[in-house]
């Protein structure tokens, strides 16, 4: 059989790596709380990736998940964190340093990070893809406004990580949780909320809970700011094919995950409502 010349091919050629099944061994795992870890690896792919980005992880003889980048350096080094909820992720989490995973990806599009005065709102792992977010935004924004939320101090991630990336920049950090263990006690948009009326913000970067995320819509729709937010859908192909992660018109996987306000607007009937489950079945949103 004749094989297929690059010229020839329907794929193109960046793509092709990109959707290959990648094996790769675990370097480190780092307990983060006490359901949350983070899984250190090489990929070359992922060194180029944007934050926002996303991997689909194979955990063999279980099932291949989506997972935003946590961690993006431009020798590989690259990580994933993950929330123990179900059968994959508490799969990853019985894994040990030295043990392999596959990788497809970076998938889909990354924030774009905007020059001003910006606002970063995250909840639980919706912490990953905004921590390499705002490594990048301290580089370019004028000022850095992050605000992260929790059900409780046990619950909280990367504030080390996040107080450690804004310190010598013009910033701020704001700690909420639902019980006041830790922080201001309210949800985390009745801070965002009084942060809107003292300030004129430029961008906000929201990831987390879709109905905290559905909330900063309304808040960024009200105070007329444009919002980037990144979505979750059951995902299988992560490459726009499947339909699995449909949402209005637009396929989470290839159009998103993150998406700007007015992507948000034409998906508002479905945006903190409805979801497609395994069966591809509409089913309202926990
Ligand atoms: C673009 C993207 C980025 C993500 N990034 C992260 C991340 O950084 N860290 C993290 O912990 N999780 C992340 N997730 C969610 C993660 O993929 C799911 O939690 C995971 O697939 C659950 O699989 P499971 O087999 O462990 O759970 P299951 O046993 O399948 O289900 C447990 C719960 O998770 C929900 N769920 C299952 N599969 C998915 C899926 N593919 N997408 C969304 N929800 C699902 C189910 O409805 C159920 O409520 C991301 C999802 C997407 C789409
Ligand atoms: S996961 Fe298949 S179209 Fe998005």
């Amino acid at each position: 059989m004749k094989a297929h010349s690059p010229k020839s091919s329907p794929v193109p050629p960046e793509f092709d790596s990109v959707n290959r099944m990648r094996v790769t061994k675990i370097l480190d795992i780092k307990q983060e709380n006490c359901d949350i870890k983070t899984f250190t690896f090489v990929d070359e792919l992922c060194g180029k990736a944007e934050p926002g980005q996303f991997v689909m992880v194979w955990i063999p003889g279980v099932d291949e998940i989506p997972m935003s980048l946590s961690g993006i350096t431009s020798e590989g080094r690259t990580s994933i964190t993950v929330h123990d909820v179900g059968d994959a992720s508490n799969a990853l989490h019985q894994k040990k340093a030295g043990d392999q995973i596959g990788i497809r990806g970076p998938f889909g599009n990354g924030f774009v990070p905007v020059k001003g005065n910006v606002m970063v709102v995250g909840g639980g792992t919706g912490l990953a893809p905004l921590l390499p977010l705002t490594e990048r935004l301290v580089k370019v924004a004028d000022k850095v406004t992050v605000l992260s939320g929790a059900k409780c101090v046990d619950n909280l991630l990367f504030i080390d990580r996040v107080t450690n990336v804004l310190s010598g920049v013009d910033s701020e950090i704001v700690i909420t949780t639902d019980d006041g263990s830790y922080g201001v006690e309210c949800v985390v948009t009745d801070q965002v909320e009084l942060k809107m009326e003292k300030e004129k913000f430029d961008m906000i970067y929201t990831c987390g809970p879709e109905q905290m995320m559905y909330g900063m819509f309304v808040l960024a729709e009200q105070y007329k700011v444009p919002l980037q937010a990144s979505l979750e859908r059951m995902m299988r192909c992560a490459i726009g094919l499947c339909g699995s992660c449909q949402i209005g018109k637009l396929r989470v996987c290839k159009d998103g995950p993150v998406l700007n306000s007015e992507q948000l607007r034409s998906v508002k009937k479905e945006f903190g409502n409805f979801r497609l489950d395994l069966t591809g079945k509409r089913v309202k949103l926990q």
